[in-house]
């Protein structure tokens, strides 16, 4: 009996399962995330799955790309690009939105379209905007596939750092104070806001941060001595996102932890601390990436402090309704609480990165993490859930 007689359960069982690691992107952290996959593409068991790269070029262009990880590093303090590593350019690699048909097809102008075959599930390494905020996520619904991490709504509401601090209070998690300023506010009462914000830091102090709602790796992000920064520190914001926040300096100790699905639920990592920067103003985009990670791995916590960070990093998840994985951040403030900054449903996820880090700590290597991934959301349902 050829394959193709057998029922499509069975035929699926015959091959190994195909993952399509799909990284790059449109947004700032396109560098990253082709370093990223590099190194996942490293860590996938090839005895145990097909691998499929497919790179998104910074305008968007899904493209097909060698399965090449040592070409995918830093060179030179230079962050590799997909259009370099895309093996034409002009060709684009479609994924169905029929979820009868998990056929990838590629095609290029004047060539008749070629059939990749199917794809049994998506890893999608990318970071920030049409990628790690639900638009990806979307698309993938649509076309029936299981994918790795955070679903539409939990990427969504991990972008918008409104709606993370609405959903995370709404759960009774903490969070520090904060205004929001949206676009119609700004446009039509640019005094008022100014108000608000300087009302505000009348009751919680300066310094402030002016943040963009949905932006990430510090991109945009200014700390403001006094309101005589604070028009400059608003542009810059806003640069990047018309929504912005303002948050009161947390004074504390950086703490993040990492969360992991397994078959019986989520379960907490030991955490790590962020030691304060020296050479950089705060924890910014030079800091994280560039420079050697210099997170503390465990972070030397009380083991009541551990296990308390750890509970809140899991109810964080759950608040999201998280899949996958979460990155939770919090600061230990001075007064020895914790605050929740933000959660990342994509985080850092280089093998130096934090996450995988803390869960090397925790007895889970940078492949098994990969082979977990894989698995849980292999294992999860499509559709509502
Ligand atoms: N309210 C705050 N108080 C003190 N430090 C902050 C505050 N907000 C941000 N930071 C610093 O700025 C960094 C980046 O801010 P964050 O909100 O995590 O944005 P991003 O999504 O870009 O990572 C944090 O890791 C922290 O070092
Ligand atoms: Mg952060």
């Amino acid at each position: 009996m050829s394959s193709e007689n057998l029922p499509q359960s069975t035929e699926q069982q015959l091959r190994k399962p195909r993952v399509a690691v799909v990284f790059g992107g449109r947004s700032s952290e396109h560098g990253i995330s082709v370093v990223t996959a590099g190194a996942v593409l490293n860590a996938i068991d090839r005895t145990k799955y097909d691998v499929l790269p497919i790179g998104i070029t910074t305008d968007g262009r899904w493209a097909l790309t060698a399965d090449e990880p040592e070409r995918m590093a830093i060179t030179d303090r230079t962050m590799p690009d997909v259009a370099q590593l895309a093996e034409s350019e002009e060709g684009g690699v479609v994924l169905s939105v029929d979820p009868g048909s998990r056929e990838v097809v590629y095609s290029e102008p004047g060539s008749v379209p070629k059939a990749l075959g199917e794809v049994d599930v998506v890893f999608p390494v990318l970071h920030g905007p049409y990628g790690e905020d639900g638009t990806l996520q979307g698309l993938l619904e649509l076309s029936g596939v299981p994918y790795v991490g955070a679903g539409v709504l939990a990427s969504a509401v991990g972008q918008d750092k409104e709606y993370m601090k609405r959903v995370f209070t709404s759960f009774g998690l903490p969070v520090g104070p904060y205004v929001v300023v949206r676009p119609r506010e700004w446009d039509n009462d640019p005094q008022g806001a100014r108000k608000r914000i300087t009302d505000f830091a009348g009751e919680h102090g300066w310094p402030l941060f002016i943040k963009p709602a949905r932006a990430g790796s510090s991109i945009g992000i200014t700390k403001v001595d006094d309101v005589s920064g604070l028009d400059e520190a608003i542009e810059e914001a806003r640069r990047h996102d018309p929504k912005f926040l303002v948050e009161s300096l947390l004074r504390g100790r950086e703490i993040e932890c990492g969360v992991l699905e397994f078959e019986d639920g989520p379960r907490a990592s030991v955490p790590a601390e962020i030691p304060p920067v020296t050479s950089h103003d705060f924890y910014d985009f030079e800091a994280k990436y560039i420079d050697a990670a210099s997170g503390i791995v465990p972070a030397p916590l009380t083991a009541e402090e551990t296990a308390e960070v750890q509970r809140l990093a899991v109810e964080a998840f759950e608040a999201a309704s998280c899949e996958g994985l979460v990155r939770a951040d919090f600061f230990l403030t001075e007064d020895g609480g914790f605050v929740i900054n933000e959660i990342n449903t994509l985080p850092g996820f280089t093998p130096i990165s934090m996450y995988p880090r803390m869960w090397q700590e925790s007895g889970v290597s940078y492949p098994q993490l990969v082979d977990r991934l894989i698995q849980a959301a292999l294992d999860r349902p499509t559709g509502l859930r």
